[in-house]
């Protein structure tokens, strides 16, 4: 299978790239980038030059162009771009190659609500009927048939995971409140102020809290399809690490539920989702996931009072692992193929 990524560069693009370096149906990589185009790709990653070389046989290596990349006639196309520029930049890819985008440009399908969020129209609003969300788990069959898939953010992964089967089942009431950390590769490879060493490192707090933040709109649309009634607040912080999502989830339940409940409701859930673990008796940390495509998800009862505790690898579970765990449910391959469940410690 030929796989075109674009945006190589990025912390997404190659976190994506050595993904597909290993994957065992991945037989060639078009890699592209729009700053280091013609470049060797071990100029930009040069601790696995050899190894993506190897697949980027075509270029010899060479980081190359989205006309070249195209011309080729790729399989499936990853963009790890910006939003806006990136459903911009697949416009040759629409139609004829399986397109998997990590921005948000196709994840909202109001229009209105996206403008809000992003300040400007989806590039591709036409398009946004047939985009499917790429949320593995809650989304396998559709992803099975879907050539435009709207791979999710690390933030609404880490919260709609926990959340979801609960609110499905009806047990959930009135207000979500998800407070949730992550580490500064979250917000992509940009120079600014706030995301230099000496303001990050020993310091942390919370920035753009309820609706200013633009993963707000996503998480609420995907939790209004599962239980209509419920309200989502969301509170990011950024900590001084550099990868890791936790999220902790504070919600009401419609009656007391017990373990056994809670565990079941997921488990019938889950049941086919190799990178979901329940972890009832530990409330999981994000050394846990750390370098695996896995989310874990813990929980605590008081009363009807529900904490749910979830932690990703965001640069995997929140970006790339599951884009390309999108690309393996649609291409009919195992749904782990060429991606980890465990991995450092
Ligand atoms: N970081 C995460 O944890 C995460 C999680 C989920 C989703 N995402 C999404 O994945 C996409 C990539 O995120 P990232 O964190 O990898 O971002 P990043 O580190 O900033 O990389 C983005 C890459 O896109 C390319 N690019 C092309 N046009 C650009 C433009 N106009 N402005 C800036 N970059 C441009 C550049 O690569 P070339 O020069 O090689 O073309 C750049 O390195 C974003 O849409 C993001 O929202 C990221």
């Amino acid at each position: 299978m030929k796989a075109a990524l674009l945006g190589t560069t990025g912390y997404a693009g190659m976190t994506l790239l050595r993904i597909l370096c290993d994957h065992p149906a991945v037989s060639e990589i078009l890699a592209v980038s729009s700053s280091q185009e013609g470049e060797p790709v071990s100029s930009a990653d040069p601790g696995m030059g050899e190894a993506a070389a190897a697949k980027m046989r075509g270029s010899r290596g060479m980081l190359m162009s989205i006309a070249e990349a195209a011309s080729e006639k790729p399989d499936v196309v990853f963009s790890a771009l910006p939003h806006l520029a990136s459903a911009k930049a697949l416009e040759p890819f629409f139609g004829r190659s399986v397109v998997i985008d990590l921005s948000a440009d196709f994840r909202i399908n109001d229009v209105s609500l996206f403008k809000k969020a992003y300040g400007e129209e989806p590039p591709r609003s036409d398009l946004l009927p047939q985009a499917v969300y790429g949320l593995c788990e809650l989304h396998r069959d559709e992803i099975r048939r879907a050539d435009l898939i709207a791979s999710p953010g690390c933030y609404p992964t880490a919260a709609l995971l926990p959340t979801v089967p609960l609110a499905r089942a009806g047990k959930l009431r009135g207000k979500v409140f998800v407070n949730a950390m992550s580490g500064i590769s979250g917000a992509g490879k940009k120079t600014a102020a706030n995301y230099l060493f000496v303001e990050r490192s020993e310091n942390c707090g919370a920035y753009s809290p309820g609706t200013l933040h633009r993963h707000a709109p996503e998480m609420r649309k995907e939790l209004a399809l599962a239980d209509r009634s419920l309200e989502l607040f969301f509170m990011p912080h950024l900590v001084p690490l550099k990868r890791g999502i936790a999220a902790t989830i504070a919600v009401e339940t419609a009656e007391e539920l017990s373990d056994e409940e809670l565990r079941s409701i997921y488990a019938d859930a889950y049941a086919e989702a190799p990178f979901v673990r329940i972890t009832p008796r530990r409330i999981p940390e994000t050394r846990d996931v750390l370098g695996s495509n896995r989310c874990d998800i813990g929980f605590h009862r008081e009363g009807r009072t529900l904490f749910l505790f979830s932690v990703l690898d965001n640069l995997l579970k929140g970006a790339s692992g599951q884009a390309v765990q999108s690309m393996n449910i649609r291409f009919g391959l195992a749904e782990t193929e060429g991606l980890r469940s465990w991995g450092e410690v």
